[in-house]
């Protein structure tokens, strides 16, 4: 059976795209519910004790203030931090103790900073160090993942090395800043419950929030979301609080979280200390390479990040060693944030093969190519595709790389110092299991239902093209629903996974409807995805940057920053590449600007908003492109593509650090770079 392809592929502008640019799309927040109230969190204010007491200013215009002494019971599921106002326990400062509901969000706010808290503090710590008594090595990482892998005898091949490298980088806590906070309307009809929610899975979150208050209609509504990053892949207090306010005062309640709130109560990307050390030969063959990594946990829950885990997976070398290492802090639990894992791991390794190529005097595109793998280092098991030397090299020359001088410090042009980097770029090619459902309707369209999300990134757009090639039928004849947990049930936009994983339902519904003629076809895919053989399924690409670096004020501007992929079939030119732009400037903000600034006697971050927490803005990208090879994948879905939400953030940090230093001969190896470390 052969589609011929029409749609997939083009640059479809976003359908829903009039929409919001017009104002009249809904997000979470903006539904009209009549008497709807307002309710308002109380984040505690130390990071480690117990709650005994709150007590509200009787003249207070409220309508409730709950907290664990009054309010009622919800049953415990996997997540604690899902607990809320469950116990007199305090884990981090920030955790919601409190919540006042009123008719006015002002009235709420008002009666929220005059509460009187009773709270006994406690010691408490918040600092990461490898060297804590208190660290331990995780059995597993996310999502499942040995903790540690052992291949050969690295300790021997870097004793014997020709030259070796061992280097320890960090990065910071990074805060999930999506354009629109998390936010929850929450109605009770008797036991059903509709929750109008920002978040990355409806069905998820209906479940998830339907075990809480035992009840099965829970009915979430999600049509537009502002972006997400992880941090709404799974139901977040908001959701809770709305629902147990609304429950307790009979009204509809409305809980949006202030930007300060998406610093503590969201999840953030852990700090992360990894040291990786290589061993090789003088002509750059690898022998041995060991990556192990710090990072952090809270309290309530253990949350191991997979940063070494991309290490498995990226280069040659027949003696290696992953490994992790928690510690548990008085802090709130570190989350999912765009490439948890790959994005901190790969900015080490990839600056440590840098670091490699300046002591072999050889050029760092070489050296990967020399240690490219011909199937999984670790596990021997083929690759379904795997084009990342031509990344490098079409990368290279698109660039403009060849001609470079490898010595750092040796452009400039007046007060600026100009150098070049470059880092390889990954992330793993997943799906999951969903249910599409297509119906032909009498004037000839095609209504096409899954309960899937649009972060923003086109999703929407692409199951309408992923449709239309499928019932081979022009896009205009199809009509898209998704946002909508009452529908086919879809996987969590996350993991770079959605696509495939709706697409393949999707397709599944289409084909069917459109081979049998019949007028309704629900397609579920679970038994396709799960029937996929092992093999190493995976994106590639490679980052260039070209920075200049001011002589007197250490200030860096990254110049042009490219990136060149190699990711399967790509759905929609038009929105992959602002999916791989988007990756890559959250990238140049990981390597220059973003940094959760600790206050350790505080237990807090203190720049807690976008004042204080700095993201790139407009004047920060100058020259910024994405580029992709021609490459289809048939062995991973019916589409042939690969994901691309995450990768433009995997190893663009690296080539902006990486160019730093060919600039100015100055490693920073502890991130962000800012002009106080070069200086
Ligand atoms: Mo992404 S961190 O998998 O939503």
């Amino acid at each position: 059976m052969t589609t011929t392809t029409k749609a997939v592929g083009a640059p479809l502008a976003r359908i829903e795209g009039p929409e919001k640019v017009s104002g009249r799309a809904r997000y979470a927040a903006e539904y009209p519910v009549d008497g709807v109230a307002h309710g308002w969190i109380v984040p505690s204010p130390v990071p480690r004790g117990r709650l005994t007491a709150v007590v509200a200013d009787p003249t207070g215009d409220t309508m409730a203030v709950l907290w664990h002494g009054n309010a009622p019971s919800l049953a415990a599921v996997d997540d604690p931090e899902l607990a809320v106002l469950q116990s007199d326990r305090i884990s981090y400062r920030g955790q919601p103790i409190a919540l006042v509901v009123a008719d006015t969000l002002e009235a709420a706010r008002r009666a929220a900073q005059v509460l009187h808290l009773e709270i006994e503090a406690e010691e408490h710590e918040t600092v990461l160090r490898a060297d804590h008594p208190g660290v331990y090595e995780p059995e597993t990482v996310n999502p499942g993942y040995p903790a540690a892998t052992v291949h050969g005898d690295v300790e021997t091949a870097l004793a014997t090395a020709d030259v070796t490298v061992d280097v320890t980088y960090s990065t910071p806590a990074l805060h999930n800043n999506p354009m629109e906070p998390h936010a929850t309307i929450a109605r009770w009809d008797g036991d059903d419950l509709t929750l109008y929610d920002s978040n990355q899975h409806p069905s998820g979150v209906a479940a998830t929030v339907g075990e809480i208050f035992g009840v099965d209609r829970v009915h979430v509504i999600t049509e537009h979301v502002g972006g997400g990053f992880g941090s709404k892949g799974t139901a977040r207090p908001n959701a809770v609080l709305a629902a147990l306010a609304a429950r307790v005062t009979g009204r509809p309640v409305k809980v949006v979280l202030p930007r300060q709130a998406m610093f503590s109560m969201v999840g953030h990307r852990t700090p992360t200390l990894q040291r990786v050390r290589l061993a090789a030969g003088r002509d750059g063959t690898l022998s041995g390479i060991d990556h192990q990594a710090y990072s952090q946990t809270s309290r309530l829950y253990e949350f191991a990040e997979q940063t070494a885990v991309v290490t498995r997976h990226m280069y040659a070398a027949p003696h290696r060693r992953t490994g992790h290492h928690l510690l548990r802090l008085d802090m709130p639990t570190p989350r999912w944030m765009r490439a948890p894992g790959e994005a901190p791991g790969m900015l080490a390794l990839e600056c440590a093969i840098d670091e490699l190529a300046e002591k072999l005097g050889m050029d760092p595109i070489e050296l990967r190519i020399r240690n490219e793998p011909s199937a999984e280092p670790e596990s021997g098991v083929a690759f379904t595709s795997r084009h990342y030397v031509e990344c490098l090299r079409r990368g290279a020359e698109r660039f403009g790389w060849s001609g470079r001088d490898p010595r750092p410090a040796r452009r400039r042009e007046g007060d600026w110092w100009i150098g070049t980097g470059v880092a390889g770029a990954t992330y793993p090619t997943m799906a999951q299991p969903s249910t599409a459902r297509v119906r032909a309707l009498p004037d000839g369209t095609f209504e096409v239902a899954i309960g899937a999300t649009d972060l923003g990134t086109g999703a929407r757009t692409i199951l309408v093209q992923i449709a239309a090639d499928a019932l081979d039928v022009a896009p205009e004849r199809v009509r898209i629903r998704i946002g909508d947990s009452t529908l086919p049930r879809a996987s969590v936009a996350g993991g770079s996974s959605g696509s495939a994983s709706w697409g393949w339902a999707v397709t599944g519904a289409c084909r069917s409807l459109r081979d049998t003629g019949r007028d309704e076809v629900t397609f579920d895919s679970t038994e396709l995805v799960q029937r996929q053989e092992t093999e190493g399924r995976h994106a590639y690409g490679a980052h260039f940057a070209e920075v200049r670096v001011d002589a007197v004020t250490g200030e860096v501007r990254v110049s042009r920053l490219f990136g060149m992929y190699a990711a399967g079939r790509i759905l929609n030119a038009r929105t992959a590449r602002g999916q791989f732009l988007g990756g890559m400037i959250m990238g140049m903000g990981m390597a220059l600007h973003e940094e959760g600034v600790l206050d350790p006697a505080m237990g807090e971050w203190v720049n807690h908003d976008l004042a204080g927490y700095h993201v790139p803005v407009h004047a920060d990208v100058e020259s910024i492109e994405a580029a992709w090879l021609d490459e289809t994948d048939d062995r991973i879905n019916p589409m042939g593509s690969k994901g691309i939400g995450e990768i433009g953030i995997v190893g663009s940090p690296a080539a902006i650090v990486n160019a730093v230093w060919h600039a100015t001969g100055i490693r920073i190896r502890d991130l962000p770079v800012r002009l106080d470390k070069i200086l």
